[in-house]
């Protein structure tokens, strides 16, 4: 969808005395980075978010009676049992403001709070989205200039997450005279909402969208984000996916808990790539510690989907508690491996294959910081241990396929 404001595509902050001193200041540093712009909440997202999100399936086709759908599918199918939990209404839910400045809800969302209600009586999270621009990206009602007010109408919902999308406000950095000055700008309008979020007293995790411009990963969580996109819009293909999965290579020190980069959400479900191909997605996103917000139709979803979303080891690798995002150990041509650390020293090992046809991919565990003599190996898509290696492991890696396996020392 074309963004308002013309912004383009790619375009994108005594020892009892002494113990005492210690907690306040370990407190206040989990609450508060000291780098932070901004005013402490409540911690959220520890991990990545998990949930779903209209946008990639319905766009601007989403109402009231659909989300409460998904969230339905969302119970039935096992995904919140997997740890799905967020339900996220994207653009286009917005309609004015009323003489008082209060942002409206048009009618395919007649009452949001009552929504809310029935999300949260499933056991579930409900996100909405919008901009510190005057529009949003479709067209709808910004934020801008009713920041504290839209956070505090938000809370008075029972709204447990926002997505803040750039947008139009593009237009209003245009003016500002100098880049630093638009850059200063763009984290003055983030760290608003953030603090107006704060305001409301009701915790809400803060997800910014602006496509990964100007470094966000640098200063996204100095303005209070819990995640900021890193990248473009993703579609439902394997070259889209692929390019923005494989491009988050360097990003890994940036991440952590409370704090995550965000390549976008899934497109697992939708259609248009090959089960091998969502496998490589959902495998990547894991390895990546990126959040994981189902983009399909969970009313309509097929085994192999539900199988593929819902895969508990997978699940544990995006979610492992060390939350260290993984990256790329090796490269050569069409074959890549990357590998993430786990809580209690095991690897998450990821062998890809861009190829479109079958390929033998070697794996040397030395060379992957894992001693040559013995580790244990666990294929996890298969769901199968695979045995002890001396040092090498050799994959047979389907066409724009992955291998995932969980590597562990098992001796000396
Ligand atoms: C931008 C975002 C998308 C979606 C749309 C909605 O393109 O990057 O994820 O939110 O806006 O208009």
């Amino acid at each position: 969808m074309k963004r308002a404001g013309g912004l383009k595509a790619g375009q994108r902050p005594t020892w009892a005395l002494g113990t005492g001193i210690l907690v306040v200041i370990l407190g206040a540093t989990l609450l508060l980075q000291p780098w932070s712009r901004v005013e402490a909440q409540a911690p959220v997202a520890l991990t990545p978010p998990m949930g779903w999100n209209s946008w990639n399936h319905f766009a601007e086709k989403i109402d009231d009676a659909t989300v409460r759908k998904q969230a339905d599918a969302m119970v039935s199918s096992g995904m919140r049992d997997a740890g799905y939990v967020y339900v996220n209404i994207d653009d286009t839910w917005e309609a004015g403001r009323n003489a008082t400045g209060e942002i409206q809800t048009n009618s395919k969302f007649p009452d949001m709070k009552a929504l809310a209600d029935y999300v949260h009586s499933k056991g579930l999270k409900l996100g909405i989205y919008s901009s510190p621009g005057p529009k949003t990206c479709a067209g709808y009602e910004g934020s801008y200039g009713h920041e504290e007010q839209d956070a505090a109408t938000y809370a008075r919902w029972g709204i447990d997450y926002l997505k803040y999308d750039l947008c139009s406000f593009d237009e209003i950095m245009k003016k500002a005279g100098s880049p630093e000055a638009a850059h200063n700008l763009m984290l003055d309008a983030y760290t608003k909402m953030h603090n107006a979020i704060v305001k409301t007293g009701r915790p809400m995790v803060f997800s910014l969208c602006q496509y990964g411009a100007d470094h966000v990963w640098e200063w996204g969580a100095s303005v209070g984000g819990n995640l900021w996109r890193t990248t473009d819009d993703i579609s439902d293909r394997y070259g889209s996916m692929s390019l923005i999965g494989f491009q988050q290579a360097g990003l890994a020190k940036f991440a952590g808990p409370g704090h995550w980069n965000d390549p976008d959400m899934l497109e697992v479900g939708n259609g248009k790539m090959k089960p091998d191909e969502y496998r490589t997605h959902m495998a990547l996103w894991a390895l990546l510690a990126a959040p994981l917000l189902a983009g399909n139709d969970l009313t309509t979803m097929s085994p192999e989907t539900i199988a593929i979303l819902t895969n508990r080891e997978v699940v544990a690798i995006d979610q492992d508690k060390l939350g260290k995002q993984g990256d790329r150990v090796w490269a050569e041509g069409s074959q890549e491996i990357w590998v993430r650390e786990l809580e209690g020293g095991a690897k998450a090992v990821g062998i890809f294959n861009r190829f479109d046809w079958p390929q033998n991919i070697q794996v040397d565990f030395e060379k992957i910081g894992l001693k040559r003599t013995g580790v244990k190996m666990r294929d996890v898509w298969e769901g199968r241990d695979i045995g002890r290696s001396g040092g090498k492991y050799v994959a047979r890696v389907p066409g724009h396929g992955v291998v995932l396996l969980r590597v562990a020392r098992w001796c000396c």
